[in-house]
């Protein structure tokens, strides 16, 4: 019943056992991603704060299209074949070698090949998932990274003199950094590595994520009423590291701020692995040229503008309304305004040309205090009127299921050869209503004491954000 084949951006792919790719996405691919470059959008004002933060250093690169063979989006990077984010449930494929790219870090090798060294990349990510305010199958990331040659870790060299130069910024900042990660719950140091300058690269990553952060947050935190656990007002913005685990980076990363009372997960980052550098050519097998090394991270975009611009609904970036767009027209004469309409390079733009090798002066620039750009911080007022409303609906699952339900939220899984996933659900409610399912929750769920089949019970909160 399924057709043998499916075209996606002009090209024809043979479909199998696994593809999934629902008409609702197929027909929301591009070629490139949009919504962080349609001036004015949320996404594009975050995505040109981060580019201008982080400095002229990193080429901003904007990612190709999101169909990537699932060696660049997972065994590249080192992922298992069976771990969990592999399975169709989660992934949307083209076939069994073919999918929409899940995360930024699927372009991290080739970038490295094309003799980028320090750069930002821009991409819409697709993964299949639950339905409710911040959760939508395509959403943005941005994925970051530096390496730089040895020599450059030399004590006294270029990267000990950047982290001082960002450590000085950090220090005279109303900023709490707590970091007691613990080296080998962090995966610890590769063995490939010398330990001192792996020690370095850490040093510089977190000086450059901390910088990121209080750039986002500091001014908003400030501005936030002080409260009992730890609001804004004259309290310090509060950055947390902990330990986490990625494939492709070790040690590794969660960077976490407390914002409107609550811990909010920012982005993973890491070293990045030898083998990242080894694929792209960038570190010979077995020596050859000097060696580099550093670190990469990743974040999401719509987690963070949600907080930043106080958007209550993740459906809102999709809107093409006036009043929602109209919103984050903040002054078209700055040079921020400028930035977001383009881009200077894009994913095989061939680097290279020295442009990675600016150093000190050119990384630290952005931030220095003279060119502390205007801002003006938008907050999202919302304007549908409109209430919920909600429809429950039931259904069973085939007889040929032994056991019923769930442990845990999100997968559903059933023996005797047919599986249910929510995910499965999920998707057909995206099919059918599009974006006026605001969240669906399962509410219930029932197994006949008799014949043993289960039920379950899910409600559908509608309500459109524009109309
Ligand atoms: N790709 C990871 C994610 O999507 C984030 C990440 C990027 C972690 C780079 C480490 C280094 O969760």
């Amino acid at each position: 019943q399924r057709p043998s084949s499916l075209s996606v951006l002009g090209q024809t792919y043979a479909s199998d056992d696994y593809t999934n790719l629902p008409s609702s996405i197929l027909s929301r691919l591009a070629p490139s991603p949009t919504l962080p470059y349609q001036p004015h959008h949320p996404l594009c004002l975050l995505r040109a704060q981060i580019e201008e933060q982080l400095g002229a250093a990193y080429t901003p690169i904007r990612a190709p299209s999101p169909v990537v063979s699932t060696h660049l989006n997972f065994e590249e990077l080192g992922f298992p074949v069976d771990h969990p984010g592999r399975s169709p449930t989660d992934t949307y494929y083209l076939n069994r070698t073919t999918c929409l790219r899940t995360h930024t870090s699927a372009h991290e090798v080739e970038t490295f090949r094309n003799r980028h060294d320090r750069w930002l990349l821009t991409a819409d990510v697709y993964r299949r998932d639950e339905i409710d305010a911040s959760h939508y199958p395509i959403f943005h990331q941005m994925e970051g990274a530096a390496i730089f040659p040895t020599s450059a870790y030399a004590p006294g060299g270029q990267v000990e003199l950047e982290c001082q130069e960002m450590e000085a910024r950090l220090a005279r900042a109303n900023l709490e950094i707590e970091d007691t990660v613990d080296l080998d719950e962090a995966g610890g140091f590769q063995p490939t590595h010398d330990a001192r300058s792996a020690q370095l690269a850490c040093r510089h990553l977190k000086a450059t994520l901390n910088g990121l952060v209080l750039d986002l947050f500091g001014e908003r935190h400030a501005q936030e009423p002080s409260s009992s656990n730890g609001g804004g007002g004259g309290d310090p913005l509060r950055v947390r590291w902990i330990a986490a685990t990625f494939p492709f980076t070790s040690p590794s990363f969660e960077v976490e701020v407390w914002f409107r009372g609550k811990w909010l997960e920012i982005l993973g980052c890491g070293v990045v692995m030898e083998n990242t550098l080894t694929k792209a050519g960038v570190n010979a097998v077995g020596g050859g040229g000097e060696k580099k090394m550093g670190w990469a991270f990743g974040l999401g975009l719509e987690r963070i503008a949600m907080v930043l611009y106080s958007i209550p609904d993740i459906r809102l970036f999709w809107s093409q309304d006036r009043r929602f767009l109209d919103q984050f027209i903040v002054d078209p004469a700055s040079d921020r305004g400028k930035r977001q309409e383009g881009f200077r390079d894009t994913i095989d733009g061939g680097g290279g040309g020295g442009k990675d090798e600016t150093g000190v002066s050119a990384a630290g620039g952005a931030q220095s205090p003279t060119r502390t750009p205007r801002r003006k911080l938008v907050t999202f007022k919302p304007y549908s009127k409109y209430p919920p409303c909600y429809k429950d609906v039931s259904f069973w699952l085939p007889s040929s299921s032994s056991s019923a339900c769930s442990q845990g939220s999100t997968a559903t899984t059933i023996t005797g050869g047919t599986r249910f996933h929510e995910n499965d659900f999920y998707e057909i409610v995206r099919d059918t209503v599009a974006d006026l399912a605001e969240d669906v929750v399962k509410i219930d769920e029932f197994t006949h004491p008799k014949t043993g089949r289960a039920s379950l019970c899910y409600r559908i909160n509608y309500r459109s954000m524009d109309r």
